[in-house]
């Protein structure tokens, strides 16, 4: 019997009410237990795709499959099985304290409470905020609001994580443990979508990148054959490309 695709995502396209085209014709399918890469620039369309697939928000056309189902009957299964790491990690932020909010999760999915204790501790040191467990959850930096809401989706142990710009915000010790986050769950055979513009931080963690442009599929493929096509108007800077002197920095 063929596999059938996590998401399968047909023809979908997304008209804001002012007229203005996010997603144009967008067709892929995503496999469970890949690590794809999702990268294009600003209002390239990345997030309108994220919330669609995600059922939090509507096409204006086209369709798309969770498991084989239409979305509207398996929303259901896919708020288990899918944790989103929202761009804005403001807006993620509901708990009081730190430990309350990552939390929330795992309580919503009717985990006994010792088991939603193990998990929070486990998923606040892997996001390096072990020791912030009882500030308040409003406090946190920026930098560590983003690792809070990795943290409280972690805690979820969902199959399938989705991250939004994970990398916004965060120091070099920050984005080292998102990777080893991504490496981890790599290894425990989740599937993990990240969307970005900051190709060069995950691209040795993918095995596929798809490039989104003006709100179309650019290129779709294994990440060292994307990036030799890659266009300008891709918008998408080739991380390959090294600075070897700090004039070389002065691309711009
Ligand atoms: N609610 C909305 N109403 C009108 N236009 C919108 C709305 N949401 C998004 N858009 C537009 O759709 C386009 C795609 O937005 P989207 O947020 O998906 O971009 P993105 O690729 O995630 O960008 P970024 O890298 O900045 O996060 C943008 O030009 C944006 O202005
Ligand atoms: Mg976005």
């Amino acid at each position: 019997m063929d596999r059938v695709p996590l998401f399968s995502i047909k023809q979908l396209s997304k008209t804001f009410s002012q007229g203005y085209a996010a997603l144009c014709g967008v067709d892929m399918d995503i496999w469970a237990g890949e690590c794809l890469l999702i990268a294009g620039p600003n209002g390239s369309g990345k997030t309108a795709l994220m919330k669609i697939i995600t059922a939090l928000d509507t096409a204006s056309s086209g369709e798309v499959f969770f498991e084989g189902k239409p979305l509207v009957q398996a929303v259901n299964s896919l708020r288990t099985a899918v944790g989103l790491v929202f761009q804005d990690a403001d807006a993620q932020i509901i708990g009081e304290t730190v430990a309350e909010d990552a939390a929330l999760g795992p309580k919503n999915l009717k985990l006994p409470k010792n088991i939603v204790k193990e998990r929070v501790a486990a998923a606040l040191t892997a996001a390096g905020l072990g020791e912030k467990a009882d500030f308040p959850a409003r406090s946190l930096s920026g930098g560590e609001k983003r690792r809070l809401a990795i943290a409280g989706i972690l805690a979820m142990g969902c199959q399938t994580i989705i991250m939004d710009e994970p990398f916004a915000n965060l120091d070099w010790p920050g984005v080292k443990s998102v990777l080893q986050i991504v490496s981890a769950l790599k290894r425990d055979g989740k599937t993990v979508i990240i969307l970005t513009h900051e190709l060069e931080k995950t691209l040795a963690l993918a095995e596929r990148l798809v490039v989104l442009c003006g709100g179309k599929i650019a290129r779709d493929g294994k990440p060292e054959a994307v990036l030799d096509a890659l266009k300008p108007e891709y918008g998408i800077r080739d991380p390959r490309c090294s600075y070897l002197t700090v004039k070389d920095c002065l691309w711009l």
